[in-house]
């Protein structure tokens, strides 16, 4: 492709013997006649493999209760070559009794989407809805051990096989720039991180996102408070890939043309930039052009994801704010078409972590191993005593709990420490504060959980890299 051509004049290049029908016709007019009509198909017939030209997909949100619709799953097999289960692999589908995973409806739209040759996004690991009964009453250091076992276990069921995981979700309040109020929100505000980092030991290959919507109008405090996240995330080395923008435009969150801003600056900060959820009340064709025009002016903008297939798949089906209505191609399927067919190679695309697209047998072993109680102790000569026990493990890492128990008197703060025995390395630590060095461990009590009653307990966790270990712990008190 000639590197100094516009899009616009890629679009309008006669293509597939256009030009030879041009030369026959051998009149000036007749050629500005034809560049004028240039089709939607002029290089690339479905969304995916229009994408495709730039090194970015197209996908959608699938829904496993249509997958026997044959008119939805002829368009989506035509059309996408991303998929987002819509629902069914959040937390309440996935762990809907506590430590029982259940992965029958996700690996029923993870199958549907391999097999018909499309990569699949992860959605959505820690988020404050749709949460199970069990875990919506869960507080504190239980409920972020929840969160930290749900992810490995989701996670561990479908290593390899997840191109980016919406890893937490809408964590941030809609008008002040803030984090919004949450179960998880009041397990620390570090539970982010923490989410982020047990994501990263769980599967590798699968990039990490952090998913919200509000946050495409980079005028909005909201879209500021997440961009400072991300900046201060990769100053500290918190492992995340990706931004992910829903984009559910509506009369009350439009499209504003600084949307280019806000997907340049969040790139600029080193991440990916993935729209996740894309709609638009109404289907404006300008509007989708701009989405997708906005989307491919940066080079690591990597794709765009529609929430469904037809207006009567949606959400809001009522905004008819989709590409297709029953099985017809609306305008704004042809306006996001030829805007993704205008465009030239992506000159930079980031690195695409290597998918195996293999189907997920449909019985699946438990992926949390059995609880192992074999606690470390050390003896509360000092006042204090701690044990540890293996809480979850996987191939190269491990999730321990330390229980540290108050004597015969009361406690404030407290110190636990061990050597490790095998170049085991934290990942991510909470309800404490870690210092120490090699491997000789040195954790403190956090802010809040440095006071414990006379025999009373506090816990704190962490997840490690390493081999699973259960060192003697010494506990000593302020
Ligand atoms: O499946 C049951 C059905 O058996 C029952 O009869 C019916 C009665 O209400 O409910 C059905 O479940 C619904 C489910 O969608 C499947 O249709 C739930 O009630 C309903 O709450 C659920 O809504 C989903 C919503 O997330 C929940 O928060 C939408 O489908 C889904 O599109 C939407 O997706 C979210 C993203 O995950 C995050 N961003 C916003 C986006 C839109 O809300």
């Amino acid at each position: 492709m000639d590197s100094n051509a516009t899009p616009l004049d890629r679009l309008r290049r006669p293509r597939r013997g256009r030009v030879l029908l041009a030369g026959a016709l051998g009149v000036l007019g007749a050629i500005t006649a034809l560049t004028v009509s240039v089709p939607a198909d002029a290089a690339e017939s479905t969304l995916g493999a229009a994408a495709a030209q730039s090194g970015r997909y197209f996908g959608t949100a699938i829904s496993a209760g249509k997958l026997g619709d044959s008119q939805y799953t002829t368009i989506a097999a035509r059309e996408f070559n991303m998929v987002t289960a819509e629902n069914e692999m959040k937390i309440d589908a996935t762990e809907p009794n506590q430590n029982q995973f259940n992965f029958t409806n996700g690996d029923r739209v993870y199958n549907w989407a391999v097999q018909n040759g499309k990569r699949v996004r992860g959605h959505t690991l820690a988020w404050h809805q749709q949460q199970p009964g069990w875990m919506q009453s869960l507080s504190g250091s239980a409920l972020r051990q929840a969160m930290i076992n749900h992810i490995n276990g989701v996670m561990a069921h479908y290593k390899g096989k997840i191109y980016a995981w919406d890893v937490v979700n809408e964590a941030f309040d809609d008008g002040n720039g803030g984090r919004r109020d949450s179960n998880l929100q009041r397990t620390g505000n570090d539970w982010i991180e923490v989410a982020f980092r047990t994501a990263r030991a769980a599967d590798p290959a699968a990039k990490l996102c952090y998913n919200d919507y509000n946050i495409d109008n980079w005028t909005w405090a909201k879209t500021q408070g997440v961009y400072n996240m991300v900046k201060d995330f990769k100053a500290r080395g918190v492992p995340i890939d990706c931004v992910g923008l829903q984009s559910h435009f509506n009369s009350g969150s439009p499209y504003n043309s600084n949307y280019r801003t806000t997907i340049s600056s969040f790139a600029a900060l080193g991440v990916d930039v993935q729209i996740t959820e894309l709609d638009i009340q109404g289907a404006s064709p300008t509007t989708y052009a701009n989405v997708v025009n906005d989307c491919l002016a940066v080079p690591r903008c990597n794709g765009i994801t529609v929430w469904g297939v037809r207006d009567q798949d949606s959400w809001r089906s009522g905004d008819t704010p989709l590409l297709f209505s029953g099985g017809n191609k609306k305008p704004a399927y042809d306006a996001v078409l030829n805007a993704l067919n205008a465009a030239g190679p992506n000159t930079s695309p980031s690195p695409t972590p290597p998918v195996s697209p293999s189907p997920t047998p449909p019985v699946s072993p438990s992926p949390t191993p059995p609880v192992s109680p074999s606690p470390g102790t050390s003896p509360e000569p000092g006042g204090c005593s701690a044990t540890i026990s293996t809480v979850n493990s996987w191939p190269g890492g491990f999730q321990s709990e330390v229980t540290v128990k108050a004597g015969n008197s009361s406690v404030n703060g407290w110190t636990v420490s061990w050597t490790w025995p095998g170049g085991q390395t934290i990942s991510s630590l909470w309800n404490g504060t870690q210092s120490g060095s090699g491997s000789n461990m040195v954790v403190r009590n956090a802010p809040y959980n440095g006071s414990i009653a006379a025999g009373a307990t506090t816990t704190f966790g962490f997840t490690a890299n390493g081999s699973a270990a259960t060192p003697s712990l010494t506990c000593t008190r302020a």
